[in-house]
């Protein structure tokens, strides 16, 4: 499973892609604004620190508007992923886009049927918002499992981008029903690292090794 950072706060993307498990950065319209940061300049200096695939999300509506967006945001770096919402003219800026090799994330997706849409489309990613789901009384993770199945059914290259990950379990089961990717905010990817047993564990075998009187050298 690949691991995407979802801000757009430069400091957190850069300790995150320091452990070498970063695999690429997602943003989108209110995460840029949470940043206090103009789009374009810090859309470049993500793409500065990751290699990985870094999401850059159209706001216009209508087709012409977002291929001209998109224009502007793949001249930034060749690791771009432009990001169209669930919509007809997002889906047909995709197929425009998939067809010229740009990759192209998929947002907003609430359903199986609008993924399937995203996968006929072209779509790199498409990116399910589980938490949205569950926050309005639905499974969010069994989309997941329906996408997963849809798209091995007819070997559909489009990556399931589990999006909208509120806690580390989530994590945990998007990558049981096999999601290919998922994006959550640093404090998430943080908290997977941890457990009390990890740290307890550290300090007794420090102090049995402290009372050895040996180095490492
Ligand atoms: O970037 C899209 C998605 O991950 C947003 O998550 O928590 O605002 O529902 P959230």
């Amino acid at each position: 499973m690949k691991f995407f950072a979802d801000t757009a706060e430069i400091s957190e993307i850069r300790e995150l892609a320091d452990t070498g498990l970063l695999d690429g950065v997602t943003t989108n319209p209110s995460l840029v604004q949470k940043s206090g940061r103009e789009f374009i300049e810090v859309v470049r200096e993500i793409v500065g620190v990751v290699k990985g695939p870094v999401s850059a999300e159209v706001v216009a509506l209508d087709y012409e508007g977002m291929v001209r967006e998109a224009e502007v945001l793949r001249k930034i770096a060749d690791n771009i992923a432009v990001k169209v919402p669930l919509t007809p003219a997002g889906l047909k800026t995709c197929k425009t886009l998939s067809g010229d090799g740009t990759m192209v994330n998929v947002t907003l997706c609430f359903s199986s049927a609008q993924a399937l849409l995203a996968a006929k489309a072209g779509a790199t990613f498409v990116s399910p918002f589980i938490g949205r789901l569950d926050d309005v009384g639905t499974d969010g993770m069994s989309l997941i499992a329906d996408i997963r199945l849809i798209y091995d059914n007819y070997d559909f290259e489009t990556q399931i981008l589990a999006a909208s990950v509120r806690h580390p379990m989530h994590v945990v089961e998007a990558a049981k029903v096999g999601a290919d990717v998922m994006t959550a905010p640093p404090k998430i990817i943080w908290q997977l690292f941890k457990h009390p047993l990890t740290d307890s564990g550290i300090a007794s075998f420090l102090k049995d090794w402290e009372s050895t009187g040996q180095k490492i050298v």
